[in-house]
């Protein structure tokens, strides 16, 4: 019998140093005015030097433990959803594994761009339906600082460093709390649209660069329509109606974006989580961060109906619904001052 599979717990970590719109009117040609009026970011998050995926990935993950009042010894997969990992190989999932104390634990990364982390939960919850795993650590890491050109207006000012983690279990017998409906569906043939070169890209030293590079317009298109129709689709599946969801949890690339994504559901913007005027587009990351900082918030209560949904390079996209179970230690989700921050 396939088991139920439902969130416990949520952390998130993002870097210490704040880049401004106005810091990037000194690197490139634009302004504030207008990223913020094309994407609705004010600021995003840099990592420093001696931080990465693995790093920002595990402390998300304690954070994730701390909320569930678990230790890492509960954990038994470890899977990262990045696409930015500190090494080609071993996978930023084995390095967390190891920092977050969960020995013997199975631990892979899931590379999906900006859709890792909807990709990475939905191979928790088939391994807890199936029996395989019993609790899931699932992580989503970026240091898109990293593989940015930062000469070019078009990208550089999208993107931020950050990380946020989710813990699955099985639900128990007559406890709250389970995924309804997940899909994922991806378009190999728009691959060109949005892509980063890496150490292993065939051709010169110089395709190896890992820049990404990326058509914003078709994107923009693209991420509207295929989100609305994964969101509509489990939706449908999970037996709910559009007005039965709760909260809106969407991937954080763009304000527009998301309000016409929220226009095409007939959802009002009240019932969307929005933070990306913080954090900017941190892809696989963006979720477990608007996760965890929705549970601090006190947005998210045993029992809501949640809608998540996620676009990125693949093309790769995807949506799911659950039930919120609730969370032991929601003020451990988020552990720094940060929150604070509008
Ligand atoms: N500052 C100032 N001007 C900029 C700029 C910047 N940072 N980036 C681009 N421009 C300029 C362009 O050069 C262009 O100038 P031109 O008309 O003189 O040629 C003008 O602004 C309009 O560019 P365009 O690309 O048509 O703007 P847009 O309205 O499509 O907005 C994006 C650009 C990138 C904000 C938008 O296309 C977008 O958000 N796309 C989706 C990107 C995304 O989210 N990707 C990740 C998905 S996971």
């Amino acid at each position: 019998m396939t088991k139920r599979a439902r969130i416990v717990g949520v952390g998130r970590y993002v870097p210490e140093h704040v880049m401004t719109n106005d810091d990037l009117e000194a690197i490139v040609d634009t302004s504030d005015e207008w990223i913020t009026d094309r994407t609705g970011i004010r600021e995003r998050r840099i990592a420093a030097d001696h931080e990465s995926t693995s790093s920002m990935g595990a402390e998300a993950a304690r954070r994730a433990l701390a909320s569930a009042g678990l230790t890492g010894q509960d954990i038994d997969l470890v899977v990262c959803g990045t696409c930015t990992a500190d090494h080609s190989f071993p996978a930023a999932a084995t390095l967390i594994q190891h920092e977050i104390g969960a020995p013997g634990a199975a631990a892979f990364d899931v590379n999906a761009a900006c859709n890792g982390f909807m990709s990475a939960l939905s191979v928790a919850t088939q391994f807890i339906a199936s029996g395989q795993s019993t609790r899931v650590m699932v992580v989503g890491s970026e240091v898109y600082s990293r593989i940015l050109d930062w000469t070019d207006r078009g990208t550089c000012v999208l993107f931020g460093d950050g990380a946020g983690a989710v813990i699955v279990e099985a639900t128990p017998e007559g406890e709250r709390g389970s995924v309804d409906a997940l899909l994922l569906r991806s378009d190999g043939s728009q691959a060109g649209l949005l892509y980063a070169n890496g150490p292993a890209t065939p051709g010169d030293a110089a395709a190896r660069e890992a820049k990404v590079v990326m058509n914003g317009a078709a994107v923009f298109k693209h991420a509207v329509v295929a989100m609305a129709e994964a969101s509509a689709e489990v939706v449908a599946q999970a037996g709910y109606s559009v007005e039965d969801i709760d909260l809106v949890v969407p991937h954080q690339a763009n304000r527009r974006i998301i309000t016409a994504l929220a226009d095409r559901l007939g959802l009002p913007m009240e019932k969307v989580f929005l933070n990306l005027h913080k954090y900017g587009n941190t892809s696989s990351a963006s979720i477990p961060i608007a996760l965890a900082e929705a549970v601090a918030e006190g947005r998210l209560k045993a029992g809501d109906r949640v809608l998540l949904a996620a676009f990125g390079g693949g093309l790769s996209w995807g949506a799911m619904t659950l039930e919120w179970g609730g969370v032991r230690h929601p003020e451990a989700a988020t552990a720094d001052a940060s929150i604070a921050r509008t």
